[in-house]
């Protein structure tokens, strides 16, 4: 039995917010953005747009995609750090909006980064134990709950924003190396079991390394505190992510490589074989440098970063997506999808087509 996708969609906001929008409310430039990190614009959500609503849209469209209907679902795997509650996950907020049965198994994960690739995983792992044969997956994270809202960010998406004085300029520069990556987005595949043939998952080789989490984390909101949260958390800004950005991008141009030769070697191929390596965009330059690293022709090497910056569990659906929509992936290809993000989580998988 293999599993195969059979459909996908996108969740995408409707607020373009280009680089210029946020050199207003720090000390950055459209020329260091562009060039550090290659993110032209990115979308905001609109407000109590959370990744459960986003998720829902890119799910509806992939249902669509593959001609199925909710009752057809065995079960939804949910991917995202940015859950619109801290619980239930988005797994039953997704069952109710959109109206699938109770039936329905509902599981929520969260790998950041590699949590679509940990989903494609854990969905053909479920396919395989032939407990389940129709799944959705959905990736989706909203990073704008992170932005310091209040220090002018409600300007980005036209609202009124009060005026900017000096200290909330400087807040915002002090955490520019994070701000200016990331935006909100959802994909979504429906992935089946299936008997044609060649197609369909061929293997994937994951992995963790816990060793250095304060490399990429969330300091505040953690239940090792009582109370969880307090004023003072929020004062210090520890609900911000901290990011160590050198470090994030020496471990990625080097074990993303890695996984996929290790993957390509599990499945007795050559990494030439691979027809498009779908690779997480968090940074233009890590997307070229994986697919050098590995001797891959730039045009094997798709990316998107430039219009939507980081979606974190949303990057691999999308871009899966507009490559499925645009003739990229074609049938009989050999697609290789790989990711690195917060944890360490990272890892890649093969999927025929
Ligand atoms: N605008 C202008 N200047 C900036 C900005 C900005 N937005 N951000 C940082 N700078 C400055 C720094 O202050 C520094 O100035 P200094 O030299 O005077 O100290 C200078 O630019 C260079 O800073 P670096 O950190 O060395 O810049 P680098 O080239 O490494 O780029 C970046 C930073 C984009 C963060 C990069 O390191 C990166 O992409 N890292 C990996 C991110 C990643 O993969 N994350 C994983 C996924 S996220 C997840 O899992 C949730």
């Amino acid at each position: 039995m293999k599993s195969i996708i059979t459909g996908s969609g996108i969740g995408i906001p409707k607020n373009i917010v280009p680089n210029e929008a946020l050199t207003r409310l720090m000390d950055t430039s459209d020329e260091w953005i562009r060039t550090r990190s290659g993110v032209q614009e990115r979308r905001y959500a609109d407000p109590g747009q959370g990744s459960a609503e986003l998720g829902s849209m890119a799910a509806e469209a992939a249902l669509a995609d593959a001609g199925k209907s909710k009752g057809d679902i065995d079960a939804l795997i949910f991917a995202t750090m940015t859950p619109n509650f801290y619980f239930p996950g988005n797994g039953p907020v997704v069952q109710a909006k959109m109206g699938f049965p109770e039936s329905i198994v509902t599981f929520d994960i969260r790998q950041q980064c590699s949590g679509f690739l940990y989903g494609l995983d854990l969905a053909d792992s479920l396919i395989q134990s032939g407990k389940y044969r129709h799944l959705i997956l959905i990736g989706a994270d909203v990073h704008t709950p992170f932005m310091p809202w209040e220090k002018g960010w409600a300007s980005t998406i036209g609202e009124p924003a009060r005026e900017l004085s000096p200290e909330d300029y400087a807040f915002n520069t002090s955490i520019r190396d994070r701000t200016v990556l990331f935006g909100d987005g959802a994909g979504a595949v429906v992935i089946e079991s299936s008997d044609d043939g060649d197609r369909g998952f061929v293997a994937a080789k994951l992995f963790t390394d816990g060793s250095n989490i304060e490399a990429l984390y969330v300091p505040g909101v953690g239940f090792r505190r009582r109370p969880y949260v307090d004023r003072e958390q929020l004062e210090r800004a520890e609900p911000i992510p901290v990011m160590e950005g050198r470090e994030v991008f020496k471990q990625a141009v080097v074990r993303m490589p890695e996984s996929v030769r290790a993957v390509c070697s599990a499945a007795g191929v050559s990494v030439s074989d691979i027809d498009l390596l779908l690779i997480h965009q968090a940074n233009l330059r890590i997307v070229e440098g994986v697919g050098k690293a590995l001797g891959l022709k730039p045009e094997k090497v798709p990316h998107n970063i430039e219009r939507y910056g980081n979606t974190t569990a949303g990057t691999l659906p999308i871009l899966y997506h507009e490559c499925v929509r645009d003739g990229r992936i074609k049938p009989g290809m050999l697609i290789c999808f790989t990711a690195l993000g917060s944890g360490l989580h990272w890892g890649a998988a093969l999927y025929r087509t």
